[in-house]
């Protein structure tokens, strides 16, 4: 028996003489505060070694299974005067079976910051939307853009292609097809390919030949007294009439260039006449 009682542990509540439980270590063991009272109490282990030396250790703890009480409007040693509004709640005991969030939230006032942080993050998307609705041209044929500004074959309400959209593929186009030798700025390479910005056939009022120049291609005529070696390639085959109309408008109102734009219906007569040259 005294070998028994040495090397165990006795766990004491509060200032009972009689220990809670006694076990031989390591020991796992549940305490059970619903059994207690909400408030200070203390928790005493006392264990004793093969030589009867004893170890005590005392932590005190708190219980609590009520619910939890908030308070809005008073804090610890305030100092009032007149009325002053109070706001309580209480929630959450340990026993209740239902958690109900609404009753643990406190209502307060959405602070002013929530406010304008709300307002500016609607002003930057509103900005933001206003902004996208009209596409860059860089974007406008793509096909997140085209679906709402459809290629040339969309007919606008009025019947007519609109503006924009003509100009967008223009550009587009002029990019894919054109740039590559006139380059995007429309100011070609020095000795190489012609400038179109500011030259006498995109600028001319009459567009047959800048037209014809498209359909047809070129080859070895001077320009501005410049000679080149290079030819410009027919795109008869590859463009249709809307498309070459397209870039006509694009060179004949970009880098400056302020020339009467064409229709779909005059490169057709263009092409239908043939090369005059
Ligand atoms: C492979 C290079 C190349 C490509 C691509 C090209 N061009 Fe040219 N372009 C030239 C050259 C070179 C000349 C000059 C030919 C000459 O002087 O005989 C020229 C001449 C022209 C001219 C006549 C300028 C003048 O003053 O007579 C126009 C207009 C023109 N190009 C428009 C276009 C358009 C529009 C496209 C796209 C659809 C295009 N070019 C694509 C090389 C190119």
């Amino acid at each position: 028996m005294a070998e028994d009682n040495s090397n165990l542990i006795h766990v004491y509540l509060d200032d009972q003489e009689e220990p809670i439980v006694s076990y031989r270590p390591p020991v796992r063991f549940e305490l059970d505060t619903t059994q207690l009272e909400d408030g200070p109490h203390t928790l005493k282990v006392v264990a004793t070694d093969a030589t009867g030396h004893k170890g005590v250790r005392t932590i005190p703890f708190e219980v609590r299974n009520g619910p939890g009480i908030d308070v809005e409007g008073l804090q610890d040693n305030d100092t009032l005067d007149g009325k002053v509004p109070i706001l309580l709640n209480a929630y959450g005991g340990a026993k209740e079976p239902y958690w109900e969030p609404s009753r643990a939230e406190t209502p307060a006032p959405v602070p002013t910051w929530a406010w304008v942080l709300l307002l500016v993050v609607v002003a930057w998307s509103t900005f933001y939307i206003a902004q996208q609705w009209n596409a860059p041209d860089e974007f406008a044929n793509s096909p997140t853009y085209s679906l709402f500004y459809g290629d040339q074959a969309t007919p606008q309400p009025s019947g007519e292609v609109a503006p924009r959209s003509k100009a967008n593929i223009g550009a587009t186009l002029y990019r894919t097809s054109c740039s590559s030798c006139h380059q995007n700025n429309g100011e070609g390479v020095a000795g190489a390919f012609p400038p179109l910005a500011g030259d006498p056939v995109v600028t001319d009022e009459d567009p047959t030949r800048h037209i014809e120049i498209i359909l047809f291609g070129m080859q070895g005529e001077p320009i501005d007294g410049v000679e080149y070696s290079a030819a410009m390639p027919p795109f008869s085959e590859q463009l249709s009439d809307q498309e070459v109309a397209a870039i006509v408008n694009h060179e004949r109102t970009s880098w400056g260039n302020d020339a009467p734009t064409v229709t779909a219906e005059q490169v057709q007569k263009v092409r239908a006449e043939g090369t005059s040259n």
